[in-house]
């Protein structure tokens, strides 16, 4: 059903009345910067989102004008674009069926097969973006900025979009999301480059194998800290000090804690997330070499999903096996029987079960 678009800012209603054939089914405000409004095309017949979203007034290059450069399944294409204001434009685009990668992960369970596809994803959008004749850094990856289309990841939100300066090869730092911040982009001559979007990919990386970071950056700072934060009454300078915090534990390397990712990623897939997310020198420099590594762990992957019941892991070599959180216990089926519970296997953990499992049928 229609959403009530009447109480929305004039500029909203305004670019709205541009498009009469579109049905506003959602909005979503939260964007720093404008609103992106979801619903249906009724002459194209497909869902389509319009963004609107606030400038400055001499502003020229805008975010749909780096997207429309670019052609490619992982990038947000861009059908449509127009000025409302000196200050304000909208774009528009098809919509993306599961929304953002945020929501996704927080929806549905990835099988590690799946991580690793939408990862490679990824990695070929961006090299869209940094090849030339583009040479254009995102430098604000993080799952809210990224759309899943049914199988698909698709990179979008390019505010934070600049080109590389061919001499110095760095682009200005962004100041945007503190948590997917790369530690070049901090200090007294903060700068961001290709490698930079390789740190933030890195990270989504991360979280599709499914490892954890918490939006809540208050988690990230210890008790001292949390008790001086509590002395500032500034908005700004709590901000300030907020990600002084973050910038001092990126430095120690203590942002990511790799004990989240589930016990069944192999070790050359975790390998290859660390060097993403090194400090530059040991990252990958740009993502073709990310890519590459990601290519070579693809043969031999097991296929591993986890429920609300336990870990799967699907036919390894024409078995099935179920550890059950509940009891501890290895369950084992072919193709189309039914699980049985295996009495060979037993332990205080599902990482202890996966460890014999591991050690018996040869899992990477
Ligand atoms: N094409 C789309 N299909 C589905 N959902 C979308 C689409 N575009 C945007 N969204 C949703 O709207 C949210 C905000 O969009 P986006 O990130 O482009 O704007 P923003 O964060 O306001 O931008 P900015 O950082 O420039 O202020 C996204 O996180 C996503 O949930
Ligand atoms: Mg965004």
């Amino acid at each position: 059903m229609s959403i009530d678009t009447s109480q929305l800012p004039e500029e909203v209603i305004c670019a709205l009345k541009q498009y009469p054939d579109f049905e506003p089914l959602e909005c979503n405000t939260s964007g720093a910067n404008g609103y992106v409004l979801i619903g249906k095309h009724n002459i194209l017949g497909t869902n389509v989102a319009i963004k609107i979203y606030y400038h400055e007034a001499d502003e020229i290059d805008q975010e749909p004008t780096y997207i429309s450069k670019i052609t490619h399944d992982n990038v947000l294409r861009v059908h449509d674009a127009r000025k409302i204001d000196t200050n304000c434009s909208c774009f528009l685009t098809s919509a993306a069926n599961y929304g953002d990668l945020a929501k996704y992960l927080a929806d549905y369970n990835v099988s590690l097969p799946l991580a690793h596809a939408l990862l490679c994803q990824l990695l070929s959008g961006i090299s869209a973006l940094h090849g030339k004749p583009n040479l254009l850094v995102h430098r604000d990856l993080k799952p809210e900025n990224l759309l899943i289309h049914d199988d698909k990841i698709v990179i979008a939100d390019f505010g934070s979009v600049r080109r590389i300066n061919e001499t110095t090869q760095k682009a200005p730092a962004s100041r945007h999301s503190v948590l997917y911040r790369p530690l070049e982009a901090f200090g007294p001559e903060p700068f961001y480059n290709f490698s930079s979007d390789v740190y933030q990919a890195g990270l989504i990386g991360f979280l599709l194998f499914g490892g954890k970071l918490s939006n809540d950056l208050t988690t990230y700072m210890t008790r001292a800290e949390k008790s001086h934060l509590s002395t500032i009454s500034d908005v700004v300078e709590q901000s300030r000090f907020v990600d002084s915090c973050i910038y001092n534990r990126i430095r120690a390397k203590k942002l990511i804690n790799w004990d989240s990712l589930p016990f069944y990623i192999p070790g050359n897939i975790k390998k290859i997330l660390k060097t993403a997310t090194s400090t530059i020198g040991k990252r990958y420099t740009n993502v073709s070499d990310f890519l590459r590594e990601l290519s070579h762990v693809k043969y031999n992957m097991p296929d591993w999903i986890v429920n609300n019941e336990g870990y799967e892991l699907r036919n390894w070599n024409g078995a099935y096996y179920f550890i059950r959180s509940e009891d501890n216990t290895l369950l084992k089926k072919k193709k189309s029987k039914d699980y049985r519970v295996d009495n060979q296997f037993s332990g205080e953990s599902p990482s202890a079960i996966f460890e014999q499992l591991k050690a018996r049928i040869g899992l990477p």
